[in-house]
Order: structure tokens, then C-alpha cells, then sequence
């Protein structure tokens, strides 16, 4: 694996799906994990095997199909649940164990009223135990968004001396500012003894709207794999969103961090998890939602009519958006009214667009929208669109 190659760790069947109210069944978690894989995700984190027999058999169902991504599936760091995980991977072609424990001071006090020193114990023991299972285990310090960065340090070290592959540095609350979640990565890098035998991992929850911006932040510091959901779905306001990180990645090229995802798919992906889960996604979401690539005020669509790049970052095709839309409102000009017009067959000339888009406003004014079939009936009934063309 090259230096600038960013994996790209999907979360949607496991922290996504503890969205209340949003539960997949066995079926319809084999119909995503099949997109996410073909998607070019790296590893897809298919459920909390030892969490209900449900999960169990998602997380088998799943080790089964997946043709290239590694299937991980979640413990706590306790021996059951690292047994039982492993026995829903194996038929995986590449299993993880992602196995962790608390180590911010209020896990400790108040979750395992325990203390730092036997917190490192357990979580070695945890790791040795999964590496008895699989070659890969991955290892999560939980909450270390708030765990001191110089005990974080130390519980690293351990964990990759009893054969860690990877370390999931979360922020679990979603406290963490970009800078100080971005210095943590950077000093884990430069503290850690042996760091360059395993790789950090970026999983940030969105309670302050920041995942995405602190995941970017630990990939320039030096993590190399993101944990992410489809939509940024997840426990409460959510996880990091793929869509984001991945559509970030690529328009900033001198960043030199390359995912594999096929990004055009990612349109289609979000309306499946959408549609399976039941969860609307806002019109304004970045990348996928339904306004993303949508413009509706005059100088704007003006603009993009001119050159799409004047107002639009991406081209909507990479995304898996067929085209930008230029939406039809009281707001808009005679430049979107020419050509939504055109576009549905209406070539009009200077003098026909003057009275037309008069007549165009005041439909306008009473509807929210104006779509191709009040385009017609706009045009059909001006006047000097019949005297024209009938002359
Ligand atoms: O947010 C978190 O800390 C988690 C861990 C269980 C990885 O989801
Ligand atoms: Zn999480």
C-alpha cells in the first residue's frame, strides 16, 4: 500500500445502522455490503457479532459474498465477544476483529470504575486473544477524542506490541476541533514506538457538524484510513460522511491522498441506504443531496448556463448525478426560463422571451416551482408565441 493511499473503512452496517428506528434485516444489509464492495470501499464493518443473533447471521451472510473488501466485525474487549466474532467471520477472504475499550478518564471512573494501568491490560489481552482468531485486528482507544494524548500514547504502544494492524483513534462525543483532533494523530505519530507498524484511523462523530472536517484533519497528519457511514448516518447526529471525505480527497489533489471508491457511485449508494433505512436525506446535503447540484436563482443560473464551473465544484457526472438542474422559481431569469424552454423544444426568439417570461413571473409568484408542463402551458398561451409562429 503506497504512502498517499487513504482506506476507506465503512461503518453503515454497524455504527450507521444504530440510528433508532433504522434496522436492516439480513437481506437488505447483503444488497448494501454487495454496493459498498463494489463501490471500492476497504473494509466494510458488517455488524456486532456477539450483540443478537440477527447481527450474528448478518455478519456471516455477509463474510460470505464480499469478493474484495476485508469484513470486520465489532467486540467490546471481552473474550465472548472476540470468540463469537471471529466464528461470524470465517468465511471472510480478509476478516478483522475491531476490538477496544474506553480510555478517556470518564470511561475509566465512571463506565469501568477502573484505572488507566488495568485499562492497558485488558486492552492488550484483548488484542492477543483476536490475534489468536485473525491476522488482522484492529484496536479502538474509545472516546479518544478526550483522552489525554500522553496516556493515549502509551495505550497505543501496548496494543501494537501485542499485534495491532490498525488504531481507531475516535472521537467518540464529536468534541474534538479540526486542529486539536489533527495534533492528536500528529503527536500519536511522533510518540508512538513502533507506530510505523500499524495505521491510524479517523472515526469522528458529528454531534458539532465537524467529522468530516476532522477526519480531513487526521489524514493530513498522517492517519490513513477513514471511518465512515453512506449519508453520514449514525449514532446520533452521525458519523463521517464517505460522500464527503472522499469527494474532498479527490477535488484537492495537491493534498496527495487517493481513495479507491468509484465515486460515481456514490449518488446511487445514498439513495439505496436512504431507501432501505427509511432515512430522508436533506435537500442541502453535500454531494448527494437533492439540491446539491440544483440552482435556482437567476444570477447563479446564469452563470452556470454560461460555465457549469462558475458556480459548481465537481461535475454532478462524478458523482453519479446525471446533470446540474436549473430549477425554475419566482427567482429565476430569462436565461433559465430560455433554457429549460429549449430543452423541451422551444427556441425563442428576444421578443417572445420579453413577454413570455412577464407571464412566466406571474405564474411563478403563485407556484413554488415551474416545471416542463407549465413551461408549455406558459408558452402554448402567450400570445406572441402563437403570433409568431403562426405567421
Ligand atoms: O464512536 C466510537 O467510539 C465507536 C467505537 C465503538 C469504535 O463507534
Ligand atoms: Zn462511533
Amino acid at each position: 500500500m503506497s504512502n498517499n493511499n487513504v482506506q476507506i473503512f465503512d461503518t453503515t452496517l454497524r455504527d450507521g445502522e444504530q440510528v433508532p428506528g433504522c434496522k436492516l434485516n439480513t437481506e437488505q444489509k447483503l444488497i448494501i455490503a454487495e454496493q459498498l464492495d463494489n463501490l471500492g470501499v476497504d473494509i466494510i464493518e458488517a455488524g456486532f457479532p456477539v450483540s443478537s443473533p440477527g447481527d450474528f447471521k448478518s455478519v456471516e451472510e455477509i463474510s460470505k459474498i464480499v469478493k474484495n473488501a476485508t469484513v470486520c466485525g465489532l467486540t467490546r474487549s471481552v473474550e465472548n465477544d472476540i470468540k463469537v466474532a471471529a466464528e461470524a467471520l470465517k468465511y471472510a477472504k480478509t476478516p478483522r476483529i475491531h476490538t477496544g475499550i474506553g480510555t478517556s478518564d470518564s470511561h475509566i471512573k465512571h463506565k469501568f470504575k477502573s484505572t488507566q494501568s488495568d485499562i492497558i491490560e485488558r486492552a492488550v489481552k484483548a488484542v492477543s486473544y483476536a490475534k489468536s482468531f485473525v491476522e488482522d485486528v484492529e484496536f479502538y482507544a474509545e472516546d479518544a477524542g478526550r483522552t489525554d494524548n500522553e496516556y493515549l500514547a502509551r495505550v497505543c504502544e501496548a496494543v501494537i506490541k501485542a499485534g495491532a494492524t490498525v488504531l481507531n483513534i475516535p472521537d467518540t462525543t464529536g468534541y474534538c476541533l479540526p486542529h486539536e483532533y489533527g495534533a492528536k494523530i500528529k503527536y500519536l505519530k511522533e510518540n508512538v514506538k513502533g507506530i510505523d507498524k500499524a495505521i491510524l484511523s479517523c472515526h469522528c462523530h458529528n454531534d458539532l457538524g465537524l467529522a468530516t472536517a476532522n477526519s480531513i484533519e487526521g489524514v493530513i497528519n498522517g492517519a490513513r484510513q477513514i471511518e465512515c457511514t453512506i449519508n453520514g448516518i449514525g449514532e446520533r447526529a452521525g458519523n463521517t460522511a464517505l460522500e464527503e471525505v472522499v469527494m474532498i480527497l479527490k477535488q484537492h489533489p495537491y493534498l496527495d491522498l487517493d481513495t479507491k471508491i468509484q465515486t460515481e457511485m456514490l449518488y446511487g449508494i445514498s439513495q439505496l441506504v436512504s431507501d432501505s433505512m427509511g432515512i430522508y436525506t436533506q435537500p442541502n446535503k453535500a454531494i448527494v443531496g437533492a439540491n446539491a447540484f440544483a440552482h435556482s436563482s437567476g444570477i447563479h443560473q446564469d452563470g452556470v448556463i454560461k460555465n457549469r464551473e462558475t458556480y459548481e465544484i465537481i461535475d454532478p457526472k462524478d458523482v453519479g448525478v446525471t446533470e446540474s438542474a436549473i430549477v425554475l422559481t419566482a427567482r429565476s431569469g430569462r436565461a433559465a426560463l430560455a433554457y429549460r424552454a429549449k430543452n423541451i423544444g422551444y427556441e425563442l426568439t428576444k421578443l417572445q422571451l420579453d413577454e413570455i417570461y412577464t407571464n412566466f413571473l406571474d405564474f411563478a409568484d403563485k407556484k413554488k416551482e415551474v416545471d416542463d408542463n407549465d413551461i408549455h402551458q406558459i408558452v402554448e398561451n402567450s400570445k406572441v408565441y402563437n403570433e409568431i409562429t403562426s405567421a
